[in-house]
């Protein structure tokens, strides 16, 4: 291996004393694969499989914590103890191939699609969302707000049961706990709404319901990360200014990781702070070195991976150039880092083990992933 490459491959220990053998996790990223009834399908462990060979963390698709959660067709479930066993073979895939299995977790909210959830879409308040033909989401009432952090509760039991070495809840995207944090989709005026710190209340229940399952039910170090999307377009909507506020609870919860979701590491604050230093690097600043950071989008070299360990993050997550290149650690660790595919080609599924939904959407959305007409991915 070329000797300049060595920060990739330091191990990482978390805060809960669990050892990562280097600084490469796979991003979370939804496949639409799974079985219509919620179970784990072959089709996505032979895609996990392929791709948990090299990074030190696989984050899985995201799951859904409660039945009126469903975000996606072709999601998998963990609403119900009958998902362990499909879980469970889950975790085994990924960590037979030798990196920590960790599942993503989290409530659709207004985001559902309705017939995902019988019609009834939920959220804080009554705001749609911006997307066009979005449906009304109609306001959570306290007890089923109470009841849903008790899913992510359960949820991360399910987890520990089935194997897995850790959870990431998902509070980016605009997803549920979002969702609850943003003014814009916010509009209570009860216990879980109104300015910055009370809007704080849901995502900080969370936390708390699934750090109790893990002090529960977890017999070993068991890795709970938390993922959050730094701004929002809408005005009103998260600025870089509550995204602080919001790095500084988390700072204080005892996380093994906080997860920044950006499409572009390098991308610029739009408000709340200023453009002389990127979102990423002003969010490790804010961090102070109290808990791991770690950062993801539109990385694909080496080069690019080093560049961006410079700003300080702990690690770094690689979404879409794992789909490409599965092997892109092993490589690198073999010297052999200038045969790193950045491309993909239209005649590559079966190569790389890309399920037919996720194929479908790859092609489906011009300009999402770097696709060539012909010839093998390069
Ligand atoms: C096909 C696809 C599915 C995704 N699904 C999820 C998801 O389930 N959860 C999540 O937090 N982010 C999801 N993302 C975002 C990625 O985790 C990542 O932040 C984004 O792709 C930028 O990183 P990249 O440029 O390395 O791909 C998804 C991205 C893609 C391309």
């Amino acid at each position: 291996m070329n000797s300049k490459y060595n920060p990739l491959f330091e191990q990482v220990t978390l805060p809960n004393g669990m050892i990562l053998k280097n600084k490469i996790m796979m991003a979370p990223m939804t496949h639409s694969s799974s079985n219509n009834n919620g179970t784990v399908s072959d089709a996505e462990l032979a895609y996990y499989a392929r791709r948990s060979g090299g990074a030190s963390v696989v984050v899985t698709a995201v799951t859904y914590v409660s039945d009126n959660g469903k975000g996606f067709p072709g999601q998998f479930s963990i609403t119900d103890d009958s998902f362990i066993p499909g879980l469970t073979k889950l975790a085994d895939t990924i960590k037979e191939q030798g990196a920590k299995a960790v599942l993503q977790i989290f409530h659709g909210g207004r985001l559902c699609p309705p017939d995902a959830v019988g019609g009834d879409v939920v959220s804080a308040s009554t705001i749609p969302s911006e997307k066009p033909g979005s449906p009304v989401p109609r306001e959570l009432e306290d007890a089923e707000i109470v009841s849903i952090i008790e899913d992510f509760g359960e949820a991360t039991r399910r987890a520990i049961e089935a194997g897995f070495d850790g959870v990431e809840i998902h509070g980016a995207n605009g997803y549920l706990i979002q969702q609850f944090f943003s003014p814009h989709s916010n509009r209570r005026e009860d216990r879980w709404g109104g300015d910055v710190q009370r809007r704080l209340s849901f995502p900080m229940a969370v936390i708390d319901s699934v750090q109790s399952a893990v002090q529960k039910h977890a017999k070993s170090p068991f890795i709970v990360g938390y993922r959050f999307s730094p701004e929002e377009p809408e005005t009103p909507g998260l600025t870089m200014e509550e995204s602080f506020v919001l790095m500084d609870a988390l700072a204080e919860k005892n996380l093994d990781y906080i997860h920044v979701s950006l499409l572009d590491f390098w991308s610029k604050p739009r408000r709340g702070a200023d453009d002389s230093k990127s979102r990423m690097e002003w969010l490790v600043e804010r961090a102070q070195g109290k808990v791991p950071v770690i950062g993801v989008g539109l990385i694909h070299t080496p080069d690019e991976a080093l560049a961006a360990l410079g700003t300080g993050i702990t690690m770094l997550a690689l979404g879409r150039e794992l789909i490409i290149e599965p092997d892109w650690v092993e490589k690198i660790e073999s010297g052999n880092e200038e045969h790193i595919a950045v491309h993909l080609s239209k005649e590559d599924q079966e190569r790389l083990v890309i399920p037919d939904p996720l194929w479908n959407m790859i092609l489906g959305v011009p300009g999402w992933f770097p696709v060539l007409e012909t010839g093998e991915s390069k």
